[in-house]
């Protein structure tokens, strides 16, 4: 077995990070990523962190052909997909862009991969799959279901995979469902740098903390939770790509299977608990106004842990402080403040 692995879009948000925490568990990281979402300088902020430059590949997923050649001239332990597009709005305004580059691309790469007879495979997926909550805390065995076409590209890729488990039982696939994965690595060395208006909370509120948003809009205060705003399951994204190695580490080890494991904390936190532990974190206001909801949210949705500590030895470590105050480092490192 070799410890190399493929790490698809592996200079992206949640790659980056992982591929940091792999280094640092001792396996070599070749990333393979085409930089539609990412910055190539994210490779010298890895080696400044780790002091290894993971091998860079740049390319896209759906090239069969360079997919080959990749595979055919080095070996690996197992591939970690994050590559994908993840905007749950402009989905429904692309949705044929979506079903090609996340769908497609993972059938290219699952296909180049079962040629070249590596059958090791973690999969990004997402608590969207779960749709609206009918019992918390969520549990993998929850019903399925989508209202975007961005989850329905991650249902459709979970049934790929069980399907190809069940017509193969040499495939080792964990299927790890993320919750809301926020702030940074504490060396304010990467992060994620959404391109635009931020879609997601965390890094909103950030950017107006620095001065570089007026406000924020804090979509409805009528959802049936303890302050009536939204409530989510936040994860640091260092404990999530923790997590990732921990599922690395039980599918290389454990019977072949598929395995589908949820990544969150546990807890859940209202927009303006979060709104309050930012403010606290960077001693800066976050001025907000509450507006109608946000159409396809769900009111209050988090994770039950217990299979992720049962099976793979994991449990998340860092508070909302600490996701605060490392996206705040990380905002106060891109801007001057
Ligand atoms: P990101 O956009 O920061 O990273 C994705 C990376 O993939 C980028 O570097 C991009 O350039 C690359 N990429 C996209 N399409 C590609 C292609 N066709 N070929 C090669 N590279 C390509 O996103 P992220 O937040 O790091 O998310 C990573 C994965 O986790 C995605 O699959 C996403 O759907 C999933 N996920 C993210 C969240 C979240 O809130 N961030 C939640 C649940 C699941
Ligand atoms: N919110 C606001 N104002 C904003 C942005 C968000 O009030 O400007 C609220 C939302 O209404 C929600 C909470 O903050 O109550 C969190 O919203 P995010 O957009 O940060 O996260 P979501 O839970 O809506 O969605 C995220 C990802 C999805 C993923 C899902 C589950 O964007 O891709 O988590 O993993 F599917």
């Amino acid at each position: 077995m070799t410890d190399t692995i493929l790490v698809t879009g592996g200079t992206g948000f949640i790659g980056s990070h992982a591929v940091v925490s792999l280094q640092q568990a001792g396996y070599r990281v070749q990333i393979l990523d085409n930089l539609c979402n990412s910055d190539i300088k994210v490779l010298d902020a890895i080696a400044s962190i780790t002091k290894t430059r993971p091998d860079f590949m740049e390319g896209d997923i759906r090239d069969g052909n360079l997919l080959a050649k990749i595979f055919d001239k080095r070996r690996f332990g197992a591939v970690m997909h994050f590559a994908g597009l993840k905007a749950v709005g402009e989905s429904s305004a692309m949705p044929l862009a979506y079903y090609d580059n996340n769908v497609n691309g993972s059938v290219q790469l699952l296909t180049a991969m079962q040629q070249a007879g590596l059958k090791n495979f973690i999969f990004s997926s997402s608590a969207t799959v779960y749709g609206e909550p009918q019992k918390l805390p969520l549990t993998e065995d929850h019903p399925r279901s989508s209202t975007n076409p961005y989850g329905h590209t991650k249902l459709v890729i979970e049934d790929i995979l069980a399907n190809l488990r069940n017509s193969d039982n040499a495939w080792r696939i964990a299927c790890l469902r993320y919750f809301n994965p926020v702030g940074a690595h504490p060396s304010g060395l990467i992060g994620e740098a959404p391109q635009g208006v931020p879609n997601n909370l965390m890094p909103f509120v950030a950017q107006v903390a620095a001065g570089q948003r007026p406000n924020l809009q804090v979509y409805g205060n009528d959802y049936d939770t303890p302050d009536g705003t939204g409530v989510r399951d936040y994860i640091h994204v260092m404990d999530l790509a923790d997590g990732h190695v921990k599922a690395l580490d039980y599918c290389l080890k454990a019977q072949p299977g598929l395995t589908t494991v949820n990544l969150g904390t546990g807890k859940g936190y209202s927009v303006l608990e979060v709104i309050a532990a930012f403010e606290q974190a960077s001693g800066k206001p976050v001025p907000y106004q509450v507006v109608a909801r946000r159409p396809g949210d769900v009111g209050a949705c988090w994770a039950s842990t217990t299979k992720a500590f049962d099976l793979l030895g994991w449990r998340a470590e860092k508070c909302l402080d600490d996701m605060c105050q490392d996206a705040w480092r990380w905002e106060l490192s891109r801007h001057d403040v």
